[in-house]
């Protein structure tokens, strides 16, 4: 019989409430609508296998990459859900050109949120049957409330998130969030499709045995990466590390906190500016990890203290185990002519 002693993401999401600098349930009807979109791509990612939605739509988003079908699914989904519940006043997503406005009643752009999305994260991975995800940060606008969203609500600087998390549709479906104030880890029931809190205040362990980089690109890299990886396989002391690399960012750091680990995605000859993007993947990690007592830096600066200059701008991204992000970042100090990518 279904354990009826633990606590559900729907009740956790209503303790938690009074935590909230401006507590009027908005964001908490936010979350929740999160929580439904994520039970509905959760459904669709689980069927991939089975039935024709395979392969590319056919589209290229802005940056230029294939679009896979559950990407454009991926995004209808979350946008419905946040659109259709009036629950935010714009949405800014990796596969949208353009952010959203939403114009609410009467067309009263009353609500205070903004979400930024990566609705489905390491989408080539779909194919293989290996784990993806889904990446969401929230912000409260900066122009007056009952005016239309402006590109300034978007471009704010990781600091000024109001909330954070992503979903891993992984062996089990995930769902991992905070609000300021720790990392809590929910997981899918899904015979019933109720989330239950199973990962309560997540941690990073302060170091560990796991770095993840695409090491493929290792001739492209700059010195202090190429230097920092040579000691991670240096014999000496706890060294060699461990190598583990999914190519789906949310897989890879929530193994990474679980296990403790750095994730590397740093600028190399190929992508002078990395490749994640700041807004829709790299601040909203930064926050869960730091969050999470870890780090998350571009190998010189504190991600969340950067100041976002475009929607789909690209950052470099050193994240993890805090003692194995300093490192890494003492590497790249030695070539301060590599932080200006
Ligand atoms: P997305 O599927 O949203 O475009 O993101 C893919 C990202 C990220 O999930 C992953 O860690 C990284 O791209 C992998 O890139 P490489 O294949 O270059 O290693
Ligand atoms: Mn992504
Ligand atoms: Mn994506």
């Amino acid at each position: 019989m279904e354990n009826l002693q633990h606590t559900t993401l729907g009740e956790f999401i209503i303790e938690n409430q009074k935590q909230f600098k401006y507590s009027s349930g908005e964001l908490s009807r936010l979350i929740n609508s999160i929580r439904l979109a994520a039970k509905i791509v959760n459904h669709e990612v689980n069927k991939a296998g089975l039935v024709d939605i395979l392969g590319e739509a056919g589209e290229t988003n802005i940056q230029g990459e294939d679009q896979q079908k559950l990407d454009v699914y991926a995004n209808d989904v979350f946008k419905s859900a946040l659109i259709n519940r009036e629950i935010v006043c714009g949405i800014a997503s990796e596969e949208e050109d353009d952010f959203v406005t939403i114009e609410g009643k009467e067309n009263s752009h009353s609500n205070k949120y903004v979400v930024l999305i990566d609705p489905l994260d390491g989408s080539s991975n779909i194919d293989v049957n290996v784990s993806v995800g889904t990446i969401f940060s929230i912000y409260r606008r900066v122009t007056p409330e009952g005016t239309p969203v402006r590109i300034e609500d978007f471009l704010q600087k990781g600091n000024e998130q109001v909330a954070a998390g992503y979903i891993v549709y992984g062996t089990s479906t995930m769902l991992v969030y905070t609000t300021g104030h720790g990392v809590n880890g929910f997981t899918l029931n899904p015979a019933i499709g109720t989330f239950y809190l199973s990962h309560p205040n997540m941690e990073f362990p302060d170091t560990g045995k796991i770095y993840s980089i695409n090491e493929g690109n290792y001739v492209h890299f700059p010195q202090g990466v190429k230097d920092y990886l040579k000691y991670c396989q240096e014999e000496k002391d706890d060294r060699p590390y461990t190598s583990r690399y999914i190519g789906s960012l949310v897989s890879d750091f929530h193994r990474n906190m679980i296990k403790g680990g750095i994730y590397l995605y740093p600028t190399s000859s190929k992508s002078p500016q990395g490749k994640l993007r700041l807004l829709y993947e790299c601040n909203p990690i930064a926050f869960l990890a730091e969050q999470a007592n870890g780090k998350a830096t571009d190998g010189y600066v504190r991600i969340m203290d950067l100041k976002p200059t475009e929607l789909h701008q690209r950052v470099p991204i050193f994240c993890g185990s805090p003692t194995m992000v300093e490192k890494a970042e003492a590497f790249m100090a030695k070539y301060p002519e590599d932080k200006n990518y």
